[in-house]
């Protein structure tokens, strides 16, 4: 079964073309980062705008690029939530015209149980694509095996979730406030190392730990240089990233006060305490902000690898998943793989392109959707605050 997935739920602007939920013809997005950029993070009236100008040739070159005529295509998949209003209309809108001019079926798609999908696709190096015979599509070699745990790590979500089936999800523990991609990002503002967050705060934090190993230190010295909070919420499996991220803008703050203190900058009162502190410690070749940013990684990474293998013990699974942009992290895989190898339990996460936001993703979770029989009528809507259809809630 050949889809087209659709995915314009943020700033990414995607489309693919995905042959029985795990095999790539095609997978094309166009990124706004550079956009955003300017304003340190999304601003949802120009995502939505470009999301418009966008998406046609996006679909268009995924189409080109899989060599598809619309006669070859199945099926027509799009986000419908969660995410932005205005940019998720974009492609529920589009996916629901191009089914109905060509009589195709539709399906509309919850953007976090496709990250969870990322994990289904079959990526480099797979060169044979059977055909799924109707018995076979819930279970091929390479996929993931049930039960099994999923940590889903986005920029709005921190969810534990335990997956028993295809579509199967029960809510293990949630964030009770900040999502882990949300902190990255602001703790990166505060830094002044750019947006999006994440990747920004991992290359500062890998500089200096490739630092500390040049000249004999272990990289674990520069990732405790500062002890900051980690909210343990023991006996639950929930999240909470406020009280590390506010630990962070204090000793921000402080240095900020320092330095200005020092030089007796009066001008310096006018600059935002969130950006000052990244600026003048880059000019003077301060070493503080990287080994701040690789101290708050190893704390928000010591809390998701740790809470995500008690899971995995309580629950037996023997496998577990990471899904969501966060999961791009490596020292989260490198931890994680830690803490679950001695327990011969297997980790699985998608290559870093598919845990960021894609169309492959969508195509994937589609396909299981609609060979349970499952579609949707052109009536259908964006949902803003989609979750995952929890059939149990901790
Ligand atoms: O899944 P995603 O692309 O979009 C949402 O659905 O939210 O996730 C975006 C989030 C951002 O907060 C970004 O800073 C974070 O994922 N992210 C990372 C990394 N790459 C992206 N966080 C930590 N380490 C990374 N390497
Ligand atoms: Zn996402």
């Amino acid at each position: 079964m050949l889809i087209l997935g659709i995915e314009s739920s943020c700033d990414e602007t995607g489309a693919a073309i995905v042959k029985d939920g795990r095999f790539l013809l095609s997978n094309v997005v166009a990124s706004q980062i550079e956009i955003h950029n300017r304003y340190g993070g999304v601003v949802p009236e120009v995502a939505s705008r470009q999301q418009l100008g966008t998406i046609i040739p996006v679909i268009e070159t995924a189409m080109d690029q899989a060599g598809c005529g619309w006669e070859s295509i199945d099926a027509i998949a799009a986000t419908y939530g969660p995410g932005l209003a205005g940019s998720l209309l974009v492609g529920l809108t589009v996916g629901k015209t191009l089914s109905l001019a060509n009589n195709l079926p539709f399906l509309g798609v919850n953007h976090l149980e496709a990250h969870i999908y990322a994990n289904w696709l079959h990526i480099s190096g797979h060169t044979s694509m059977p055909d799924a015979d109707d018995a076979a599509w819930e279970y091929q070699e390479g996929d993931p095996i049930f039960p099994l745990i999923c940590l889903v790590i986005s920029g709005a979500h921190s969810e534990l979730v335990l997956v028993r089936g295809h579509g199967q999800y029960e809510l293990l523990g949630q964030t009770r406030d900040d999502a882990a991609g949300e902190a990255f990002d602001k703790v990166a503002r505060i830094l002044g190392l750019g947006y999006p967050g994440g990747p920004a705060i991992q290359k500062a934090a890998q500089q200096v730990e490739e630092d500390f190993e040049q000249h004999q230190k272990s990289p674990a010295l520069a990732r405790n240089t500062y002890r900051l909070p980690r909210a343990w919420l023991r006996g639950t499996y929930d999240f909470s990233f406020s009280g590390l991220k506010t630990a962070v803008l204090h000793l921000a703050e402080g240095a900020a006060g320092d330095q200005q203190g020092a030089s007796g900058n009066k001008e310096g009162k006018q600059i935002s305490l969130y950006t000052r502190m990244g600026a003048q410690s880059a000019q003077k070749g301060n070493v503080t902000v990287p080994l701040l940013a690789s101290s708050f990684q190893e704390a928000v990474v010591d809390v998701l690898a740790v809470k995500t293998r008690l899971a995995a013990q309580e629950y037996h699974v023997k496998q577990v998943l990471l899904a969501g942009g966060v999961a791009a992290n490596a020292s989260l895989r490198v931890r994680l793989e830690q803490e679950l190898r001695p327990l011969n339990i297997r980790l699985n996460y998608p290559p870093i392109e598919f845990c960021t936001d894609n169309a492959a993703m969508i195509g994937s979770a589609a396909f299981f959707h609609l060979l349970r029989g499952e579609q949707h009528g052109l009536d259908l809507d964006v949902q803003p605050g989609l979750s995952l259809p929890f059939s149990k809630k901790m």
